[in-house]
């Protein structure tokens, strides 16, 4: 029988979104998941100061979240697939358009008849973002990088 290790064994988890050693890929999924459950508050709540809050956080770690992708996912896009001038320029387009909706939404009031609506719109922009990487860009830059450079770009990313 081996001995008992006295640490963990990093292989054993891979997948643990563990910042200190998660990849790029993985620190990004972690952040759609925030946001997501940020939403499930959002529209599971009826108490008005809540959801304001709830708002905020989310706004607040949209923002980020695309700071963090324009400044590592879409270099390594353009740099490790055949196509991915193109596909960075397609993500970009829709980032902007979520960043303008956002700060719609920012500015207006929540008893404005087209707060909802917009955080409707808001949403559904997120999620087809976030639908749109985990399928399509996430598996095809996890199959071009080796899983250093992946590895690298996520401690980057995580520095505070
Ligand atoms: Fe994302």
């Amino acid at each position: 029988m081996a001995p008992q290790q006295s640490t963990p064994d990093p292989s054993a988890h891979p997948r643990q979104p563990d910042h200190n050693r998660a990849d790029l890929l993985e620190v990004l999924v972690e952040e759609h998941r925030t946001v997501e459950r940020l939403f499930a508050v959002f529209e599971t709540t009826a108490d008005r100061a809540r959801r304001r809050n709830t708002l905020a956080t989310m706004l607040a770690e949209l923002q980020r979240h695309g700071e963090t992708e324009e400044r590592y996912l879409y270099p390594a896009t353009r740099e490790y697939l055949s196509a991915g001038v193109d596909l960075a320029g397609h993500e970009l387009r829709e980032l902007a358009e979520v960043d303008a909706l956002a700060e719609r939404v920012r500015r207006l009031d929540d008893a404005d008849p087209e707060f909802e609506p917009l955080v409707d719109a808001l949403m559904t922009g997120i999620r087809h973002h976030v639908q749109e990487q985990e399928t399509e860009l996430f598996p095809r830059l996890r199959a071009a990088c080796v899983p250093e450079t992946l590895r690298q770009l996520g401690a980057d990313a995580s520095q505070p």
